[in-house]
């Protein structure tokens, strides 16, 4: 495997230095991920758990006039928060008819952002899964071109880490792990 964007090297980082490790951050550098690193970040992915195998997930990289469309359906004191990052991703799944199916198929799609987030941290990128009100909304579903049969899981955010990151609090696993008789 090849080195990542920023020197990092993929096949370096152990799995549990990345489920670990990975951070939300909220300041990028200036440099956006390249099509060849998101197509991987992608390809890995589709990898993730997937009932009757839907492949239910949908990603959309904006370019400027999306970013546009979408600084513009939402209110004008939010719009600076889409140039945080360099990259937006648009993560999405398509809603299946039965309920079922469409609860598993957003279960499956979470898992895949979720991939595609320690994908992205393993190669020394900075990443967030932002949901802003205005992508759930008509008009911001309209800027980025999302169909009615997709609902918006979030806003993915990449580019060059700028800062460190404050590692937030997690409770202690006895209190969220239960062995039944
Ligand atoms: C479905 C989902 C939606 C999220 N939406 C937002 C958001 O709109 N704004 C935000 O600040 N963080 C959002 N987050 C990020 C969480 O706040 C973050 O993961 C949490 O604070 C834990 O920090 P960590 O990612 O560094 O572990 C979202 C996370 C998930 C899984």
């Amino acid at each position: 495997m090849t080195g990542g964007p920023s020197g990092t090297d993929p096949a370096a980082m152990g799995l549990v230095e990345a489920l670990r490790g990975r951070r939300t951050h909220k300041a990028y550098g200036d440099t956006p991920v390249d099509r060849a690193t998101i197509a991987e970040l992608v390809e890995l992915a589709r990898w993730a758990p997937n009932h009757h195998l839907t492949e239910p997930w949908r990603f959309r990289v904006l370019g400027p006039q999306a970013l546009q469309a979408l600084k513009d359906a939402g209110p004008a004191d939010k719009a600076r928060k889409y140039d945080r990052a360099p990259t937006l991703i648009v993560a999405s799944v398509v809603i299946d008819d039965d309920p079922r199916v469409a609860q598993e198929d957003r279960d499956a799609a979470a898992a895949a952002v979720y991939g595609l987030l320690l994908a992205a941290h393993a190669r020394g990128l900075a990443g967030y899964w932002r949901t802003p009100e205005t992508l759930l909304q008509p008009k911001g579903r309209e800027a980025v071109g999302l169909p009615e049969e997709e609902n918006a899981l979030g806003l993915i955010h990449l580019g060059p880490p700028r800062q460190d990151v404050r590692t937030p609090e997690r409770r202690p696993v006895d209190q969220i792990l239960e062995f039944l008789p």
